[in-house]
């Protein structure tokens, strides 16, 4: 996985269909995402549940590209190993779900895998500034992490804050919750590279259907690039 700071779609198939997931996850890759977003909650850190990493193993061979594992859980430590076995390319953890992030990015790259850090809307870029060195990405949310579907927040002073931080290092700047042709320019412009949504790319289509998911994707690809849509 080569670093670049083009940008990136990555659906996230909280929106897909669940019962689904191994051909959505190959009609969005087909309809042009860069990277696919995968979405594990607990009922503990956040008040909801998705699935573990049995569903991410079952998953990744539907998947070409990046599968980018978000994980909403707390503890982390104890899982990393299963997520990293289940074939994740990127696992995020938050910053807000234990007292020893930093130790948890060690260890996710000690298992071979890119490490993400995970900013809650209320929590400062600073909480990140001393872990720039050991990550690389960091994933801002703008929503309150839990559900898909919820209105974008904006933290397009969070993300100026922290392009300038993260200066030359490969570290990606990955925007989650409420991206659509709305709210995909402000944050591109303030710094983001990879930008994931979910509704807003799975909204109109299904697995037989999947154009419209290629509609979506572009449609927040040229918004995100300030062509007018
Ligand atoms: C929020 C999740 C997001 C979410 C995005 O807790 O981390 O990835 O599913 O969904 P939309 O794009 O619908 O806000
Ligand atoms: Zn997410």
């Amino acid at each position: 996985m080569t670093f670049d700071r083009t940008l990136k779609i990555a659906p996230s198939i909280l929106a897909a269909d669940f019962a689904n997931f191994g051909a959505e996850c190959a009609a969005v890759e087909n309809q042009g995402a860069d990277w696919v977003h995968v979405d594990v909650m607990d009922g503990h850190f956040v008040p909801n549940i998705s699935f573990g990493p049995t569903t991410c193993a079952a998953i990744r061979p539907h998947i070409k590209g990046i599968m980018d594992v978000h994980l909403m859980i707390a503890p982390v430590d104890p899982y990393i190993d299963a997520f990293a076995s289940a074939g994740a390319d990127i696992i995020t953890a938050h910053v807000e779900a234990g007292q020893h992030i930093h130790r948890t990015l060690q260890a996710i790259r000690a298992a071979g895998v890119k490490a993400g850090v995970a900013l809650n809307p209320g929590t400062p870029a600073a909480a990140v500034e001393h872990l720039l060195d050991i990550a690389d990405l960091v994933c801002v949310m703008t929503v309150n992490p839990g559900f898909g579907g919820q209105k974008f927040i904006d933290m397009t002073d969070k993300i100026r804050t922290l392009r300038a931080m993260i200066g030359d290092r490969p570290v990606h700047i990955e925007i989650d919750g409420g991206v659509d042709v709305n709210t995909a320019s402000s944050v591109t412009q303030a710094g983001a590279d990879v930008l994931v949504a979910g509704s807003a790319v799975f909204r109109g289509g299904s697995v037989s259907n999947p154009e419209p998911y290629g509609e979506n994707i572009r449609a927040i690809r040229a918004a995100a690039s300030g062509v007018y849509v």
